[in-house]
């Protein structure tokens, strides 16, 4: 079967990756290109359909995104969005204007009506919620168009010319406020562009692994291996392939939480890879001692991991591929369009620089994190790796708080997993994107038993996020604190206070150093 792909034309619009994310989740490939991209990569891409983002501007300021009009005759099916939606319009013969204060200037959710004879809106409810967010909008719709949907402000929510399957919605069908939004984009995906679902996980490894092997031949592969969900996944596929060609090296820096450093290594023993598990506890502790401030901790530690992971390549010799465990956001959040480079991704910092390798492999590149964890699962990794929460690179360094010291460690590795055993055991790690124990230096005076105690103060810290740039604390219920706050006192000797840390990022961090 022909390969099915959509291209999305990003304008610049805040919710263009999700976009890409909700056509990925019904199973159609696609892929985000800026809207510089060439007709003539266009044809190359050779989309069954293709996506215009919404983007900030309006098409008439000056330097407003455009697209070679071409692109109209290609034959291939377009969804525009909001700004995507008026360029259409604008490039076909209808005219935008501004809305300024006119009541057609529309912000949230609007009651919109729909037009279920027309392809898009086939088999949805006639009338339901969108999420608006326009200030121009089409005051007369191009030749060819009729209109699809209205609200009670806007005549124009919808425009559709079903015969060359050209399509122009106002709102935003990709956000959880739009009801059916998901609905409306898998017909425009099934119904016109015609798509079969072909994109899935499984295939997706196949093809990987195939490709994979045919790129390496005999070659030497190496793979720095954090216990984190991107390179796990990336070192499982690799594995997969190329078996023992592939060395993981797994700095375990002793800054790892209960078990996991075991975990990680259980987890590939079904690989006959070569894996090799640095101890490397003692070197770290060492240089950490006495250190107290936070980014002489994490600089400490970064070059500490490149040292040590330099020393295990020298004996692996050189290599032929690196592999990175970069995925999809790391590389449209680099800058794929017209929106700002938010940041430039980098795994383990520096480590190429310092490796004697001919290329760099980066086999998850175009996935995101759900599939990341999707074909971790296909390819036989167990569930606590795959829907691992983050955990930084620093490690519990920086969940000490002070000066680090083993004792310290253990006592928080105790406590962190009591949080996290608890928190399974009320099945609420779906309400939470990250939650764990913070050791304070802080010291308070207790009763246990009969006797005083003068102990640490334990913190503990669970936030709900999509983005982890900005984050909530979760509303963890009470009772569930309550047993986390008796069982840690009970049974992690050091500790005799518990306290809630109920700041959101801003203007707290999440992590506490
Ligand atoms: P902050 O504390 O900056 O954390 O609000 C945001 C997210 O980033 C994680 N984090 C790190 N991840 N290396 C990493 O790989 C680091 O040095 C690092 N510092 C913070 C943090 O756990 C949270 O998910």
């Amino acid at each position: 079967m022909k390969r099915e792909a959509v291209l999305i034309i990003d304008f610049g619009g805040q919710y263009n990756q999700l976009i890409a994310r909700r056509v990925r989740e019904h199973h159609v490939y696609c892929e985000l290109k800026s809207y510089t991209v060439t007709l003539d990569e266009i044809r190359a891409f050779d989309p069954i359909g293709i996506i215009f983002t919404g983007g900030p501007g309006s098409v008439y300021a000056p330097g407003a995104p455009q697209v070679d009009p071409v692109i109209f005759d290609l034959g291939v099916p377009i969804l525009g969005i909001c700004y995507g939606c008026q360029l259409m319009a604008h490039h076909l013969g209808g005219q935008v204007t501004p809305a300024q204060d006119d009541a057609a200037r529309e912000y949230g959710k609007t009651h919109t009506y729909f037009d279920t004879d027309c392809r898009l809106f086939r088999g949805l409810p006639a009338e339901s919620v969108t999420w608006m967010s326009h200030g121009d909008y089409m005051a007369r719709v191009p030749e060819g168009f009729s209109l699809a949907a209205h609200s009670d402000n806007c005549p124009n929510v919808a425009i559709a010319d079903e015969a060359r399957g050209f399509y122009g919605v106002q709102y935003h069908p990709e956000v959880n406020h739009t009801e059916y939004g998901a609905q409306m984009l898998k017909n425009f995906l099934y119904e016109v562009c015609g798509a079969h679902g072909t994109w899935t996980m499984g295939d997706y490894k196949k093809t990987a692994v195939a490709g994979l092997r045919e790129k390496i031949g005999g070659g030497k592969v190496l793979l720095a291996l954090s216990g984190g969900v991107d390179s796990s996944v990336a070192a499982a596929l690799l594995a997969e392939a190329v078996g023992s060609q592939l060395t993981c090296v797994f700095v375990d820096h002793g800054l790892m939480r209960k078990d996991e450093g075991d975990e990680v290594e259980a987890a590939f023993a079904p690989w006959p890879v070569n894996f090799a598990r640095v101890n490397a506890e003692k070197r770290f502790l060492d240089k950490l001692a006495g250190v107290t401030e936070p980014e002489r901790k994490r600089k400490i530690i970064g070059e500490e991991f490149i040292r040590v992971f330099e020393e295990e390549a020298k004996k692996i010799g050189a290599v032929d591929y690196l592999v990175q465990g970069t995925i999809y956001p790391d590389v449209v959040e680099s800058g794929t369009g017209d929106a700002a480079v938010i940041k430039s991704h980098h795994n383990v910092g520096g480590l190429p620089d310092y490796v004697d390798f001919k290329e760099i492999i980066e086999p998850l590149r175009l996935l995101f994190k759900d599939e990341v964890r999707q074909l971790g699962r296909e390819l036989g990794l167990p569930e606590y790796l795959v829907t691992r929460q983050p955990f930084p690179g620093p490690g519990l360094a920086i969940r000490v708080i002070g000066d680090i010291t083993k004792e310290k460690l253990d006592t928080l590795r105790q406590a962190d997993y009591i949080f996290r055993d608890e928190v399974a055991k009320a099945h609420l790690e779906g309400t939470m994107d990250q939650y764990f124990a913070v050791l304070t230096n802080m010291r308070s005076v207790g009763v246990m038993g009969d006797g005083r105690t003068y102990d640490y103060t334990l913190a503990l810290r669970s936030v709900t996020t999509s983005d982890f740039m900005t984050a909530d604390w979760t509303r963890i219920p009470y009772e569930v604190l309550d047993a986390v706050s008796t069982r840690i006192v009970n049974e992690v000797p050091g500790i005799n206070r518990i306290v809630y840390d109920i700041t959101a990022k801003p203007p707290a961090t999440v992590e506490w150093e």
